[in-house]
C-alpha cells in the first residue's frame, strides 16, 4: 500500500481544526465545502439525509485527537439534528445515517444519556417505516409508498444497535426481514445490486425496478454498490448470519472488478465512456466496506482493494490544505441530476474518507456496530 494513512489523517485533522470553526460561526450544518466556505444542503434544511456526516467527522476526529473543539462542534450539530426529530415530516429511512453518526456516536464515546434516548427515538421512527409486507419504506411521497432502496442496508445498523440497547428483538427482527428482502430482490446474479425496487405495499410482491441515481435502468450505480457491499457486511457483523457475508462478498467481487486503473470510481460502473463522470464518495464508502470485509474474513484481497481506492483518492482527488473547506473532490450525488452536486466536494465523501483512514490506522470507533 503506497498511501500513508497516518499522515493523511493528521493533515485532515489539521484541515478540519482550521476550517470547521467557519461552519460554527455561521451556525450551519455543512453539506459541502467550496473555497473558504461551507454550504448547507440545497434541500430540506437540516432534515436532509446527509446531516449526520458532519458530526460523524467531528466524532472521528475527536476520538483520535481528544481535542474538545471537535466534541463541541459535534454537539452543536447534534442539537440541530435532534430539533428535526420534532419537525419529523421530512425525515425518511435515512435516520440511520443521521442519528447513528451524531447521537449514536456521542453516546458511544461519552455515555451521554440524552444522546442514547434521541438515538432510540430515531430507531423508533425507522421501525415506523416498516411495512409488514416485508420491507422498510424509503421515501415519503405517496406515489412511492412501495419503494425500497439499497441505501437502507446502511440504516439497518441503527435497528441492530437499538435491539442491543433495549434487549427488545423487534428492532433487529425488522432489520433481518428487510435485509432478507434486499438479498432476494436487489442482489443480481452478477453480484451487482439494484438501486430502487418497488413492491406492492399490500402484498410485498416485487412490481418493478426503477432507475435511480445511476446511469439508467439495470445499470450499476457505484455508490449503490458501495451501500450494498458495506451494508451486507455490517448486517453480517451485527447478526453473524453467513448469508449476509456471502452477499457482501459477491457485491465486493463486482465492485473490485470495476475499480478504475487510477483507483478512482466512476459514478456508474456501466456508464458510457463519455462523459467521464466520477463519484469518489463511492470509492471512499466502498473502501470502508472492503476494510470491514477484511476485518471479518482476514482476506488480504479486500485490504489490497481498499488500499487501491484510498491511494487513488489521496493521490488525485484530495485537497488537504488547511485553507480550504472540504477534502475529497469529484463527488457526484447523482448521474443525471446536478442539483445536489457534481464533481465537487460533498460531506459524506469526507466522512467515509476519514472513517477509511481511521480503519487503516487501527483506530476505528465502530459507529455502525450494534455493540
Ligand atoms: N442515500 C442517498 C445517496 O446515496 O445519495
Amino acid at each position: 500500500m503506497r498511501n500513508n494513512a497516518c499522515e493523511a489523517f493528521d493533515r485532515l485533522l489539521k484541515k478540519y481544526r482550521a476550517t470547521a470553526p467557519l461552519a460554527a460561526a455561521e451556525g450551519l450544518l455543512p453539506y459541502r465545502g467550496e473555497g473558504r466556505r461551507w454550504l448547507s444542503s440545497p434541500f430540506d434544511g437540516n432534515s436532509w439525509w446527509t446531516g449526520g456526516f458532519w458530526p460523524g467527522i467531528m466524532w472521528q476526529l475527536y476520538a483520535a485527537s481528544k481535542d474538545a473543539f471537535f466534541l463541541e462542534e459535534a454537539r452543536r450539530a447534534e442539537a440541530l439534528l435532534t430539533d428535526e426529530l420534532r419537525r419529523f415530516t421530512k425525515l425518511n429511512h435515512d435516520v440511520g445515517f443521521m442519528y447513528l453518526l451524531s447521537c449514536g456516536a456521542d453516546y458511544r464515546l461519552t455515555g451521554r444519556e440524552q444522546s442514547r434516548v434521541d438515538c432510540l427515538h430515531a430507531a423508533s421512527l425507522l421501525m415506523g417505516r416498516f411495512n409488514p409486507a416485508g420491507f422498510i419504506r424509503a421515501w415519503n411521497e405517496p406515489e412511492r409508498v412501495g419503494y425500497a432502496i439499497i441505501d437502507c442496508m446502511m440504516n439497518l445498523s441503527l435497528l441492530f444497535w437499538a435491539s442491543a440497547q433495549t434487549g427488545d428483538p423487534r428492532f433487529a427482527g425488522v432489520a433481518r426481514i428487510h435485509a432478507d428482502t434486499a438479498l432476494r430482490e436487489f442482489l443480481r446474479p452478477d453480484g451487482s445490486v439494484s438501486h430502487i425496487v418497488e413492491f406492492d405495499p399490500n402484498t410485498g410482491t416485487r412490481l418493478r425496478e426503477h432507475a435511480g441515481q445511476g446511469y439508467g435502468l439495470g445499470t450499476a450505480w457505484s455508490r449503490g454498490q458501495a451501500w450494498g457491499l458495506y451494508g451486507f457486511a455490517l448486517a453480517h457483523a451485527n447478526t453473524g448470519e453467513a448469508r449476509y457475508l456471502e452477499a457482501a462478498r459477491r457485491v465486493a467481487d463486482f465492485f473490485i472488478a470495476h475499480i478504475r486503473p487510477d483507483g478512482l470510481t466512476d459514478c456508474d460502473f456501466l456508464q458510457p465512456p463519455e462523459p467521464a463522470r466520477l463519484d469518489n464518495i463511492a470509492g471512499a464508502c466502498g473502501a470502508c466496506g472492503l476494510l470491514e470485509l477484511h476485518r471479518l474474513t482476514g482476506e488480504a484481497r479486500y485490504l489490497e482493494a481498499a488500499g487501491a481506492l484510498v491511494d487513488g483518492l489521496l493521490d488525485k482527488c484530495c485537497d488537504l490544505s488547511p485553507n480550504t473547506c472540504g477534502a475529497l473532490t469529484h463527488c457526484t450525488a447523482s448521474y443525471h441530476d446536478d442539483a445536489a452536486g457534481v464533481h465537487c466536494n460533498i460531506v459524506y465523501g469526507d466522512y467515509f474518507l476519514v472513517e477509511a483512514l481511521n480503519r487503516m490506522n487501527g483506530t476505528d470507533i465502530g459507529l455502525w456496530s450494534a455493540e
